[in-house]
């Protein structure tokens, strides 16, 4: 084993103004808790020179967790339950890296959160493959189209053979596999990764097990000059697998990549910087840049003039001290300036956008433009909810984000009788964030919350809490989920709710829902009124 060359630097940023939306990546990263996504976000913002110092999305973390005490929630449980933006720019290309929350409580969040995205990385730990959270991640992905770019972390610890991973990917997940970074021995024999497109040897020094700081050129895996610098062992092992890998997997194909038939998969380690550079480097050359998105008047062309955009996600309270409310925004044709009317299509009246807000890593700016793939915050009183479009005039509306049907229903009590106003207003909040569902039965006065998974009833009670000062408590009812009820002609949905009051409610949309007790209930009413539509999801309008 001889000396290493001398070390280059490890590839930095290089700032530059964007250009249209062409330039625009906008991706989410989706993965099973723990497997690395953390860790993976900070590391791709620090090498796209939106942060200075590791540990700076953690502190951002508790910083916003000083401010409000429900992220205690998130906290203790050692889940992320907030989505948020991070924009950064690399080299001229715009990054816009939309967080979603890993937990399976919150998938909701994490649908609408998707539909404004245009590419995936899935972060899969390489001790654990594909885990529950992340295949159901990635069928969402799959029913929208996303294509999706792999990222094996913590390499640098033992873990699976990387075949077998491979082997899971392209078998579980029906996808063709292209390995584009290997690593180069795992674990205790772990010794840096290498790039199979550019021959590009990632490593460290001094110490074989620090940090990704060099990189060092040779003219192919098999280059003598590399195994001469490896453990004997680990080149031997290191050769077989690359000829393997070569020969046993797909090429890579741009093309099948942005259709979702393949998946370029990169092995690296988030925490020690590995393959994080080559990660970011195949988004920006590879990933799509903005979709035709889906709308009733048909898909929108990112390259139309006129501006149109979609609110994915509205999150209030940001700042407790202000009860600010901000809705995201996701451009997706146009070139939007600070200051421009857009017609808000759901009220039909126009909405002066003045303080149009930019994420960066630690902080939010005001922006002048905005192209199709950015998003924004849009500071506002509960004008905007999820689900809404703006336009330049136009009043087609995009489609596709939908509510889905909860699986947990519980009754409102109210500690403080007196509080019945802060109560209304909170849940009118919170559901139009997009945290739970909110019900009013046909009889009785008591407000119904229907959720996804139960963890939000927690986060539910401790924000009306802590924003609202007001206690809540939850109990048990009947039923087992929401149906929403619609038929052709509107007479029967009436006779349906008057022969079914006990069982039926409206939603805040003043939309009738049919509130059944268990499965065969639900189908005892399908059949008995076969002209009548009970929708597990509903199209947020
Ligand atoms: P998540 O957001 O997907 O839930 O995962 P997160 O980044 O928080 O990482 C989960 C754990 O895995 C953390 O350890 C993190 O340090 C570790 N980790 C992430 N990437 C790598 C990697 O490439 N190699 C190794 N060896 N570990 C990695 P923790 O002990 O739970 O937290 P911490 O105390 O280190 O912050």
């Amino acid at each position: 084993m001889s000396a290493l060359p001398e070390p280059q630097i490890a590839p930095t940023s290089v700032r530059s103004k964007p250009d249209g939306s062409l330039s625009r990546r906008t991706f989410a990263i989706i993965s099973h808790p723990d497997a690395g996504k953390t860790t993976l976000t900070e590391k791709l913002l620090l090498a796209g020179g939106a942060i200075n110092m590791a540990g700076a999305v953690k502190v951002r973390g508790e910083n916003r967790r000083a401010r409000s005490d429900w992220m205690e929630i998130e906290q203790s449980r050692g889940i992320s339950v907030t989505s948020s933006v991070m924009t950064f720019e690399r080299e001229g290309i715009t990054f816009n890296l939309l967080d979603t929350p890993g937990h399976s409580d919150f998938s909701e969040d994490t649908y609408r959160t998707l539909t404004a995205v245009d590419s995936a990385i899935m972060v899969v730990d390489v001790a654990k493959g594909i885990e529950s959270q992340t295949r159901k991640l990635f069928e969402i992905c799959r029913l929208r189209d996303i294509p999706i770019i792999t990222f094996v972390n913590k390499v640098d610890r033992e873990g699976r053979d990387p075949f077998e991973i491979l082997d899971e990917l392209e078998a579980g997940l029906a996808l063709s596999v292209s390995p584009q970074v290997w690593p180069v021995g795992m674990g205790s024999d772990f010794q840096g990764c290498f790039d199979l497109e550019t021959n590009e040897f990632l490593h460290s020094r001094p110490r074989a097990a620090g940090s990704f700081n060099s990189v060092t050129q040779f003219n192919g895996p098999d280059d003598p000059a590399l195994h001469a610098v490896l453990p004997e062992h680990v080149a031997a092992k290191f050769a077989g697998e690359v000829e393997l890998a070569q020969a046993g997997y797909s090429a890579f194909d741009a093309e099948a990549y942005r259709q979702g038939h393949l998946t370029p998969v990169v092995f690296g380690s988030a925490l020690r910087d590995f393959s994080v550079d080559q990660l970011l480097k195949i988004v920006a050359r590879f990933a799509p840049p903005p979709r035709p998105q889906p709308s009733d008047k048909g898909a929108v062309d990112p390259l139309t003039q006129s501006v149109s955009a979609f609110v994915f996600k509205v999150q209030a309270n940001m700042d407790p001290n202000h009860r600010d409310r901000v809705a995201f925004v996701r451009f997706c044709s146009g070139h939007f300036k600070r200051g421009m009317k857009l017609n808000h299509v759901r009220s039909g009246k126009p909405l002066a956008v003045n303080n149009p807000i930019y994420f960066f890593a630690q902080e939010r700016a005001l922006t002048e433009e905005a192209f199709a793939g950015d998003v924004i915050g849009i500071p506002n009183h509960g004008t905007l909810r999820v689900g809404d479009t703006l336009t330049e005039g136009e009043t087609f509306r995009f489609t596709g984000l939908p509510s889905f049907a909860p699986e947990v229903m519980r009754r409102v009590r109210l500690e403080d009788t007196m509080k019945m106003k802060q109560l209304r207003r909170a849940l009118e909040d919170l559901a139009e964030e997009g945290l739970v569902q909110v019900f009013k039965p046909t009889i009785g006065s008591q407000w119904i919350v229907g959720v996804v998974g139960p963890l939000q009833l927690d986060v539910l009670a401790s924000r009306v809490r802590n924003e609202y000062k007001t206690d809540i408590t939850f109990e048990p009812v009947p039923y087992a989920t929401a149906r929403w009820i619609s038929a052709d002609e509107e007479r029967f949905v009436k006779t349906f709710m008057q022969e079914n009051m006990m069982s039926c409610a409206m939603d805040r949309d003043e939309r009738p829902v049919f509130l059944p007790k268990n499965d065969w209930e639900l189908r005892y009413a399908r059949e008995r009124n076969p002209g009548l539509t009970f929708a597990e999801t509903r199209e947020i309008v």
